[in-house]
This record gives C-alpha cells, structure tokens and sequence, in this order.
C-alpha cells in the first residue's frame, strides 16, 4: 500500500486507527502527532532540521489493552520504514540475545523492500515488453535476431509450398513448440509468426503450456554464526561463498503462467537501480524511520536486584546510543540514528518508567497511558473494528455453511462476563474475550459440520447456560476462563 504521506494529517490517522482500536484516545492522538511532526521538521531549513529530535513516547497500559495492535496498524499506514521489536530480544548478546544494532539494520531492509518496490513500479511496463519478449524467445527459440531482419534471405522459390490451383497450404504457419528449421531462416515471414504468437501469447492461449527456463538456484541458507563480527560482516563473506558454490542456474520446467512471474521478476530486478534504491532507502530511515520498542518494562529495573537485573541495565545502555542518535553501519551504507522515531509500550507492571536508567528516560519526552477497557469497551471491540472477532467466528462458520446470528443481548453479556472475570481473576484485557468466545462457540464448532445449513441464534440465555458452571466456580474460572 503506498500512501501519501502529506495528506495523512493526525486526525485521518487517527481515523484509521479507529478502524481497528477502540478507545485510547490519547495514545492514538500522541502517535498520530509523533508522525505528523517528521513531516513538519523535513519542511524546515536544514540547519533546523538538525536541532529538532523527535518526539519519542512511551505508551504505558495494563495487558490486553491494545498497545501492541495500536503499532500493528500504525506498521500499515505510515507509509513510512517501520518495524516492530520485543526489547527483550536484546538481553544477554551473545547468549540467546541479538546485538542491539541488528534492529536498526532491520529497519534498512524493510526500507530498501519499500524503495524497490516502488522502483520497480516505474519499470513494470517495460519488464513486462521483456518479460514477453523473454516468452515468446521461449516458445520460438531462435526467433529473436529474425525479429529486425538482419539480412533478408530472398528466396529462389517460394518458400510456402502452393498447391496446384493456388491454393496455400497451411500448416507451416502453426508451429509447434519447436519451430520448424525452414522457418528460422525465412525473415519476414518468422517475424509474422512471432506476432502470431504474441497475439495468442496475449489471449492467454499458452498459460498451460510447459517450457523450460533457466532459474538461480535457492540460495544459500542464512546461518547465523555468533562471532566478534557483527552480522553484516558475515553476510558479505557468505554471499561470496555462495557465489562459488551456488551461483549457477538450472532448468527449470515450468507453465508459462508461472514462467512469466520468473521472468517478470527477474527483468524487474535487472531494471531497478539497486545503488538507487539503496540511497532511497536509508535517507527514508534516517528521515521517517519508526522502530516500535514493545515490552520495554521488561528491561525496566529497580537497582541492582541481583544478576538478571545487571544484563536488563545493560540492554538499556546498549540502546541508549541508538536512541541519542549514532551512527550503525549496515550491508547498505552508514545510518544515522538521530532521527529515527521511537515509540515504545509497556505495561509497567512490576516496574515504573522511572526505573529505566535516567538518560533513557530523558530521550522518551511524551508519556501516554492506555486505559483499562470496560464492558462497554468490550462490546465494541467485539462488534466494531474491522477485524472483530465476531466477525472472525461468523465468517469462519459460514464456510461451513453454518450461520451464526449473535444477538445484541447475548454480546453485551458477554462483554459483562470478560469483565467481571477480568476483575476478580486477573485482568488480561481484551484478550479475555477470546478465551470466553471461544468457550461458548464450542459446541457449536464442534459440531459445525453436522448442523450444516442451519442458522444458530445466540442468545443471551445460551451464553449464561455456557459460562454458568464456570462462572459460579472460582477455581474453574481461573483455569479455564
Ligand atoms: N482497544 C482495543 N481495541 C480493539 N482490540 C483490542 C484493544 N485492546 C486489545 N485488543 C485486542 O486484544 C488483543 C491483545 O492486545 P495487544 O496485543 O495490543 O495487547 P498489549 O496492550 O500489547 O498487551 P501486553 O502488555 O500484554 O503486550 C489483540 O488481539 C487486540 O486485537
Ligand atoms: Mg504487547
């Protein structure tokens, strides 16, 4: 999806958060500032430019509440580098963690996917001229260089046999898949085959057809060998070693459907500017990148609280830098970081924003809280986002030919009973609906097939007589519910 990123003004990102999230207002209202800000600084003069830091937020919100689907779907229109990362992925490098770097290198490769992507539409039409040029080479081989005759061969007698009375005998004109030797060398005439089989080309008449392409082979697969060397280091000197080993091509038989693809592919890439699109994309990152930092309360810590405590520091100290603005060498050139937009989420649960180490805390000026969600809260996350899960339940029984009718009262006691349980079990947020939808669809799941056909009314007496054993049990509740 490509987006004009002018025209996205806070208020219609915010509109499309809507779409997905309900409620969290404010959290909606503070990204959608944070990214209209990049665009406000890039109109200012250069020496500005520099000054301005972004306004990095923390989101601060119980479980369940929508911190993380508000990035998901931040990810998806902001037009923008964006990518996603779990701060605990970083903890204790060099054992099970990732060098914290890696996550700014990440954000480069998902800028130059953007960047050729885009490139690549520019060429489409003309990889498509190739890629049919490429097809027909296929299916008439030998026929290209006659294309623009080179030196037209004049012909003692009539190449075409003619049968008694004049008439032409047909036959040499339907070529098969191999073209017929006397053919290659009768200039105009190959030519107006080839036409001919452009035209059938384009009907779509040889889709089924078999030919054989010749395809890079898979590439060697990334391994990640923990060393000295950051990984970039080692993805030169592998790619290198696959060149040696696999950089051949093999056959390939294949339908010419799928041969085009191939081949499009191919002729897009031979197209595309990669030194462009690597400028492209690392101004895109340094300019509008977005990394979402998520669980960054997981590396919040009182002092030193023993051993573990020491390597979350750690991983703070480790994006610290990165956060400030440095500069990280990547496959595709130097980044600076200065600029990179970061918002990060957590529930602070058993720690406080306040524990991040103090420099940390300086570089996240906006602080957002995400409220806990209410019954009412729960009726519409059921029923309104685009994705609902209602939605979900209704559309997957209706491929079994099963239709399912909620009705309003039995959504609003659903949402009293995820309420309710959240309140005196603990609260898990909306993720509670899906434990408790879940339980009262099962029969009904269950035995889809059998009632194939039917419409199933859910009621409000359905969902009670479902969830009541439960309910009255605490000690169900909490395991089950
Ligand atoms: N406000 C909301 N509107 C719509 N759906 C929501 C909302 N809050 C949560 N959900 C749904 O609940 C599920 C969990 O939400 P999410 O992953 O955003 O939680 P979180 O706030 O990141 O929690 P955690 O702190 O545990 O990571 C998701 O499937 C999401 O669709
Ligand atoms: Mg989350």
């Amino acid at each position: 999806m490509k987006v004009d990123l002018d025209k996205l003004t806070p208020k219609q990102i915010v509109a499309e958060l809507d779409k997905y999230i309900i409620g969290q207002d404010k959290a909606k209202r503070s990204v959608a500032v944070a990214l209209r800000n990049r665009l406000r600084r890039r109109r200012l003069p250069a020496e500005l430019q520099d000054e301005i830091a972004p306004k990095n937020i923390i989101m601060i919100g119980p479980t369940g509440v929508g911190k993380t689907e508000i990035a998901r779907r931040l990810s998806r229109l902001s037009g923008a580098p964006f990518i996603k990362v779990e701060a605990t992925k970083y903890t204790e490098v060099g054992y099970v963690g990732r060098d914290v770097e890696s996550m700014v290198r990440d954000l480069v490769s998902v800028g130059i996917s953007m960047a050729k992507r885009e490139m690549q539409e520019g060429v489409r039409e003309e990889a498509e001229k190739r890629a049919e040029e490429d097809l027909l080479d296929l299916l008439l081989p030998g026929s290209k260089k006659v294309a623009t005759p080179v030196a037209p061969v004049t012909p003692v007698a009539p190449v075409t046999p003619v049968a008694p009375g004049g008439v032409q005998v047909p036959g040499s004109v339907q070529v098969p898949a191999a073209a017929e030797p006397s053919l290659i060398t009768g200039g105009e005439k190959y030519k107006s085959t080839r036409e001919k089989f452009r035209e059938k080309l384009r009907k779509g008449e040889f889709e089924e057809k078999l030919v054989e392409i010749k395809v890079s082979k898979a590439q060697a697969p990334a391994f990640e060998i923990f060393s000295g060397m950051g990984f970039e280091e080692m993805d030169v000197n592998i790619s290198n070693l696959s060149n040696i080993f696999g950089g051949k091509k093999k056959l390939k038989k294949t339908r010419i459907s799928r041969a085009r693809e191939i081949l499009m592919a191919e002729e897009m890439d031979k197209l595309v500017d990669m030194e462009h699109v690597s400028e492209l994309a690392i101004e895109r990152v340094e300019e509008m990148g977005i990394i979402f930092l998520d669980e960054i309360d997981k590396i919040a810590s009182k002092e030193n609280r023993g051993g573990v405590d020491v390597s979350r520091e750690g991983v703070q100290r480790d994006i610290l830098p990165i956060v400030e603005g440095c500069k990280v060498n990547t496959r595709y050139g130097m980044v600076d970081t200065a600029h990179i937009l970061f918002i990060a989420a957590g529930a602070f649960h058993m720690s406080k924003p306040s524990d991040l180490i103090p420099e940390l805390q300086g570089r996240f000026p906006l602080r957002v809280e995400l409220n806990a969600l209410t019954s009412e809260d729960f009726r519409k996350i059921l029923t309104q986002p685009r994705n609902a899960l209602i939605t979900q339940y209704v559309e997957l029984l209706k491929t079994e030919e099963v239709e399912l009718e909620f009705l309003d009262e039995a959504i609003k006691k659903i949402s009293a009973i995820a309420s309710e349980v959240n309140s005196r079990t603990e609260n898990i947020g909306a993720r509670r609906l899906h434990t408790i939808l879940e339980l009262v669809l099962e029969d009904v799941s269950f035995n889809a097939t059998e009632i194939k056909g039917q419409k199933i009314q859910i009621t409000e007496d359905y969902v009670e007589e479902r969830l009541r054993n439960i309910i009255e049990d605490r000690d169900l509740t909490r395991f089950i519910l």
